[in-house]
């Protein structure tokens, strides 16, 4: 076959290599525009699994590779005066330009043909090629021609970065930020070679701007970051080696997503490869690594498939179908931790203590856990426990061991919950005339003998009327009351559970069969006249709600202030005001389910104006020394609708209202969301209103592992985590997961002793297995 690599960096070298040695009558060409052994860029950084494949695929570049690496293990953060360290994170880092020698020598030994100094200008102009690798880079002029066909999606993000080297040595990935008089800068800095360390410098557009960084060439802009890093810099200067970039050279990251790799352009198959199909930002330097594994999987799927101009095809298409996976993937994480940079100056740096910075920033990406730091550097996690624990006023025990962040207890007012989880309210409809019954005393009862800290009764309706079935929970009478004080009274006697009682009003998604009957379905007998901020029904062919006039105001508040009373005489620890799911006070806070032209429609003042009003009366009536939350949708996950930027708005009017905490969930508001769901979705949330607005969180949302909510409660992205259907699956679902981690330190109800020190051996012994 001929072959021709347009682009001669990682990508199109290493194709070339690996092709032409596996079929040296391949007549395989790299066109690169730069000369010979000439190249910008500073270090690279690489996964161990990546460098693993190298071996495989080629032994003698890669040890020719690894005899040039710099390996090391720890990262430092320099912040606010302090210098923290931890180890176990193994990178290898390499020049780029030593990386691209080592790939050309290889290629010419091999016979690859290596053509410098020829700027491409069109995949045609190489009509003979059985194959075209669009190999050049980022700005790609083969996928340019071909838009239409790869369809680029491009968004820039809204940082500023400037790529610089520095001749200082430094013995760990040392982070260091900076706050000037207009922002936060942070350094990444990485040593590659005996020389020279990558010194790349980030901030945000905004203080960028204000420094007028804009308006100064190169020199002006590393004058700039010499003073400001001047610490960490001691004494050593910045360089740059892109001098060819006019202008000031600070770059905005653009991230790329391909919607197709490959196209035949009449003649020969063109495909996309390395930065030319997809990018990831240097927050988790991949951009390397993603480039060699393209090049891997092509050669491999000319090996499985055979190396002729027939099967290209099929090797394109399952080379594209593998690789958009992984590639999927690594993008996800480098997005996580991209965005972590973008808003360190505005969320973290000013709120967050040093110690917890940090381990927030060594979490960024979400791929990083509690367990998996204990594994890298099981001192520095330990060390981390004890400062957490003493924040939260606990010493260690007598073997000076502290319980892990979830397992501290927590205060607001005069409530202490023993710990950080929180059994999240659950509808069971399966009330009569909104008593509770037996089976609510045996449900939520198991729950609050299995170990959280805090137990929420499911939404429980302040009216008949505000009722979503027939089966849900009220509080509008004594018998009630009653109910709920039977419950709470037999959870302070036989438990250290804290009882909480969220109050709602259905709104315009009232009046529905329970949901094993047909969720959100309308009764077909014994409804109820709805109300709502606006006269639109849930589903099409659900009853049409009355937009509520000032009277029905006054009667809903009224009744969710008879609710509070009631709530405080069955003694409950904790209220939560319902504004979530699309729910009455919900319908006023969104903007897709509030078309009011009063004062209670349009802005953010007028939609929250009624649900704060009802958050007074009640916060009026609740005892002074018990906390109420709030629980809000964080997003509606539809265009038009509320995003987090706009929970946070609210989140800060409640605050000022008095509010203890925001529970931060998320949807249900329209039927048509789009959802994004995975692993913590709505933790995002919680972080940002926690460390924006400054007022505590309950996260929630596929919560299902100890692992998860010591990974959140730990970085201090939210205060408590909220676990719902893991609670249905095991009412111990707190103390199966202490006993998961090793926690054997933790109480469990007296008459269970004998099933707890055997689980834990069961357990212990299943490890061991393994
Ligand atoms: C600030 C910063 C830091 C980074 N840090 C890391 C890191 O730590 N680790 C990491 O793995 N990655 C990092 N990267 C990303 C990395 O540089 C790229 O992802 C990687 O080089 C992609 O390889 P590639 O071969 O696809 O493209 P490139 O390396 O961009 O190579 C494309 C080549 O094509 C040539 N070319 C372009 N157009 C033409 C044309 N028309 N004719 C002929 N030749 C042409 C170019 O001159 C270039 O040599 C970083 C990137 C940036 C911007
Ligand atoms: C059966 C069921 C009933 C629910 N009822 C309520 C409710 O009454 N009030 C509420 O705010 N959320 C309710 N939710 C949402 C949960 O509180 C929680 O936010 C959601 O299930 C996500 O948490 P998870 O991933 O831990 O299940 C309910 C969830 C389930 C599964």
């Amino acid at each position: 076959m001929r072959i021709v690599c347009i682009g001669g960096g990682p990508a199109g070298l290493y194709f070339a290599l690996l092709m032409k040695k596996q079929h040296p009558e391949h007549q395989i060409s790299v066109v690169e525009r730069n000369r010979a052994y000439d190249t910008f860029g500073w270090g690279v950084v690489f996964s161990d699994a990546t460098m693993q494949a190298m071996r495989a695929w080629d032994p003698e570049s890669a040890a020719e590779i690894e005899d040039a690496f710099n390996h090391w293990d720890d990262i430092e953060v320099w912040f606010k005066g302090t210098r923290q360290r931890t180890s176990g994170h193994g990178f290898v880092g390499i020049g780029r330009k030593k990386l691209l020698n080592i790939l050309q020598r290889r290629c010419e030994t091999l016979g690859v043909e290596l053509v410098f100094e020829t700027d491409v200008a069109s995949d045609l102009d190489y009509p003979d090629a059985d194959l075209v690798i669009a190999s050049d880079g980022f700005n790609s002029k083969i996928r340019n021609r071909y838009a239409e066909v790869f369809q680029p999606d491009l968004v820039t993000r809204p940082n500023r970065y400037i790529w610089l080297g520095t001749n200082k040595l430094y013995d760990a990935f040392t982070f260091d930020f900076r706050k000037t008089d207009h922002g936060w800068f942070q350094a990444h800095i990485y040593k590659f070679d005996e020389n020279t360390s990558t010194f790349i410098v980030e901030t945000t557009e905004e203080a960028y701007e204000k420094h007028q960084l804009g308006q100064m060439d190169q020199q002006g802009s590393i004058d700039f970051c010499q003073t400001l890093f001047s610490e960490v810099l001691d004494g050593a200067e910045l360089m740059t080696n892109a001098r060819h970039l006019r202008g000031s050279a600070w770059l905005n990251f653009n991230r790329l997503i391909c919607g197709k790799w490959s196209h035949f352009n009449g003649k020969s198959h063109v495909v996309l490869m390395g930065d030319a199909a997809h990018t990831a930002h240097f927050a988790i330097g991949s951009g390397t690594k993603l480039a060699i594994d393209d090049a891997i999987e092509l050669a491999n799927q000319f090996n499985k498939h055979g190396h002729t101009r027939d099967q290209i095809p099929a090797v394109l298409e399952t080379y594209e179908e593998i690789r958009r996976v992984d590639v999927a993937r690594i993008q996800n994480a480098a997005r996580n931790a991209m965005e972590w940079f973008e808003v360190v100056g505005q969320r973290y740096a000013d709120t967050l203590p040093p110690e917890q910075f940090m381990y927030s920033m060594l979490t960024r990406s979400q791929r990083i856990s509690h367990e998996n730091l204990r594994l890298r550097d099981k001192a520095w996690l330990e060390g981390y426990e004890r400062w957490f624990a003493a924040e939260a006023g606990v010493e260690p025990n007598a073997k000076g061991k502290v319980p892990p962040p979830m397992f501290t207890p927590y205060t607001l007012r005069g409530v202490t919950l023993k710990n950080r989880i929180v059994m999240s309210p659950m509808a069971m409809y399966s009330a009569t005339d909104g008593l509770i019954g037996d089976f609510h005393l045996v449900h939520l009862g198991a729950r609050a003998l299995g170990g959280a800290g805090l137990i929420f009764g499911e939404m429980t309706c302040v009216s008949p009327d505000a009722r979503i079935t027939p089966g849900c929970l009220g509080l509008w009478n004594d018998e009630q009351a009653a109910g709920w004080k039977r419950f709470v009274d037999f959870t302070h006697s036989n438990s250290t559970a804290k009882v909480g009682i969220q109050l709602g009003h259905a709104g315009r998604k009232g009046a529905t069969k329970r949901a094993w009957d047909g969720m959100d379905q309308p009764l077909e007998d014994g409804g109820w006249p709805l109300i709502s901020a606006s006269a639109l029904p849930y589903l099409k062919h659900s009853q049409v709600p009355k937009a509520m006039d000032r009277a029905d105001m006054d009667r809903v508040k009224a009744d969710f202030v008879r609710a509070t009373e009631l709530a405080a005489s069955a003694g409950a620890d904790w209220l939560e005001l319902h504004c979530a799911h699309g729910y009455l006070l919900s319908s006023f806070l969104s903007p897709l389910t509030n078309h009011r032209t009063d004062e209670y429609g349009g802005s953010h003042e007028n939609r929250a104006r009624y649900p704060l009003e009802v958050f007074r009366a009640i916060r009026a009536v609740w005892p002074e020394d018990k906390p109420i939350s709030v629980r809000l949708s964080c997003h509606d996950w539809f265009e038009g609708g509320n995003t987090p930027e706009d929970a946070a708005i609210f989140s800060r009017m409640f605050k000022e209202a008095g509010a203890d905490m925001i529970d931060c969930s998320s949807g249900q508001v329209w039927k048509e969301e789009k959802p994004v769901y995975g692993r913590l979705f709505q933790t995002p949330f919680s972080d940002k209103i926690r460390n924006e607005v400054g007022i505590p969180t309950m996260a929630v949302g596929a919560i299902s592992e100890a692992d998860h909510a010591n990974s959140v409660i730990a970085a201090g992205r939210a205060d408590l985590c909220a676990v719902a259907r893991p609670h249905l699956a095991d009412p111990a679902w707190v103390l199966h997961e202490a006993a998961r981690i090793g926690l054997t330190d933790i109480a469990w109800p007296k008459q269970y002793y004998s099933g707890k020190q055997q689980y834990e051996t069961n357990l212990a012994r299943a490890v061991a297995a393994k």
